[in-house]
């Protein structure tokens, strides 16, 4: 059994922490909250099931002394000073936060590679977009097709399923003006982890791209005010965004990861929709032949569904958390999927040999 740590009970760690319970190979031994309120609560309590026997706390010392193999990393902000100490301690890292391909010349990933080497300990970035549709599985089914001119992966999401109205306005820029929208942190946070997503596909396929990955943004705006959704939106402000991430040769691009977010059920100008498809996310290669591959069921089926418990985060923990067992058997170093074997699932409990 390899034994694990949770590092903060949001919507992923909630996730994580069914995840690792339902994993027969892993063992939940601490959790590390953020929230003062749930310091000494037990995690069972803090994901509204049965008392499991393993108290939260926000005391980082207390869990770096606990006897553990790996600890699944989800606070809202990251903090490479802690994510260092946890490797110097000899704890393995998984994480949706960052490092799926991270840029080796960099000071402070040569600083996590440090801590990693001085712990005997793995990093590992993985999540879902990015961590996932960006890279992993266009990489995967790449090698169905030859003579490959163009790789995209593209997410269609409804917005009005995210319920965090602070998250929505003030970091997605929901119902600001279009400026407000295309200054504010978004942009800039989506594109350090899409950024390495891009360059992992470029790089592993062998495309002469620049090294400068293009990004570009887009808005739509209401055509008229509502204060039926999660932020309230008036005629003008932003309902939807779209954001570009391009690795280019020869001035065309080659590797395209792209997110559309949409206030859906809102008119939009210009008139965008999510398409007949509705919510999904696509993978397509260009070669010879061309491949495409549509994911659904990572988002929710109804508002009121993706409310309650959205797949997508879900599907974010439990990709972390089945790279587990391989990250706690793979040597020193941060590890990305080119490095680690086939990460898969498991059998449900009832159906497990
Ligand atoms: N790569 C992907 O595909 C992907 C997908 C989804 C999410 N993510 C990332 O995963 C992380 C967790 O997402 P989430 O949906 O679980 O977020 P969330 O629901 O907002 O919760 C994050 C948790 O972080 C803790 N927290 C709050 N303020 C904090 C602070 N100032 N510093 C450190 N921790 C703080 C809290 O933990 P306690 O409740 O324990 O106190 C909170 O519940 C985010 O960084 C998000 O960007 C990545």
């Amino acid at each position: 059994m390899y034994r694990v740590i949770q590092w903060a009970t949001g919507g992923v760690g909630k996730a994580a922490i069914q995840g690792v319970l339902r994993h027969p190979e892993l063992e939940l031994v601490g959790c590390w909250v953020h929230s003062a309120d749930k310091h000494g609560k037990d995690v069972g309590e803090l994901i509204g099931e049965e008392p499991l026997g393993v108290a939260a706390t926000t005391d980082i010392d207390e869990l770096l002394a606990l006897d553990a193999d790996c600890v699944m990393y989800s606070p809202m902000l990251p903090d490479d000073q802690v994510v260092a100490k946890i490797l110097r301690s000899g704890k393995n890292v998984v994480t949706p936060v960052g490092w799926v391909y991270p840029d080796r010349e960099n000071s402070a990933v040569q600083a996590l590679e440090e801590a990693c080497v001085a712990g005997n300990a793995t990093l590992h970035g993985s999540g879902i977009h990015p961590g996932g549709i960006t890279e992993r599985f266009p990489l995967m089914i790449s090698g169905l097709t030859a003579a490959i001119t163009h790789v995209r992966a593209e997410e269609f999401s409804d917005i009005r399923t995210y319920n965090s109205p602070l998250v929505v306005r003030e970091v997605m820029g929901f119902g600001l003006t279009p400026e407000q929208a295309m200054s504010g942190p978004m942009a800039t946070l989506l594109e350090a982890g899409f950024k390495q997503s891009v360059r992992m596909v470029a790089d592993e396929l062998g495309f002469r791209s620049e090294p400068r990955i293009r990004s570009t943004q887009e808005v739509a705006v209401a055509v008229t005010g509502t204060d039926e959704l999660v932020v309230p939106m008036e005629a003008g402000t932003v309902a939807a965004r779209r954001f570009k991430w391009q690795a280019i040769v020869d001035d065309k691009p080659v590797v395209t990861a792209a997110v559309n977010w949409l206030m859906c059920d809102v008119e939009l100008d210009p008139p965008w929709t999510i398409g007949e498809k509705g919510e999904r996310f696509e993978v397509e290669v260009t070669g010879d032949p061309d491949v495409l591959l549509t994911f659904k069921g990572l988002q929710p089926e109804t508002v009121a569904e993706g409310l309650e418990r959205n797949p997508g985060v879900v599907v974010t923990a439990n990709h972390c958390i089945s790279a587990i067992p391989l990250v706690c058997e793979a040597g020193p170093g941060i590890k990305t999927y080119l490095d680690l074997p086939m990460i898969t699932g498991r059998a449900a409990p009832d159906l497990a040999r």
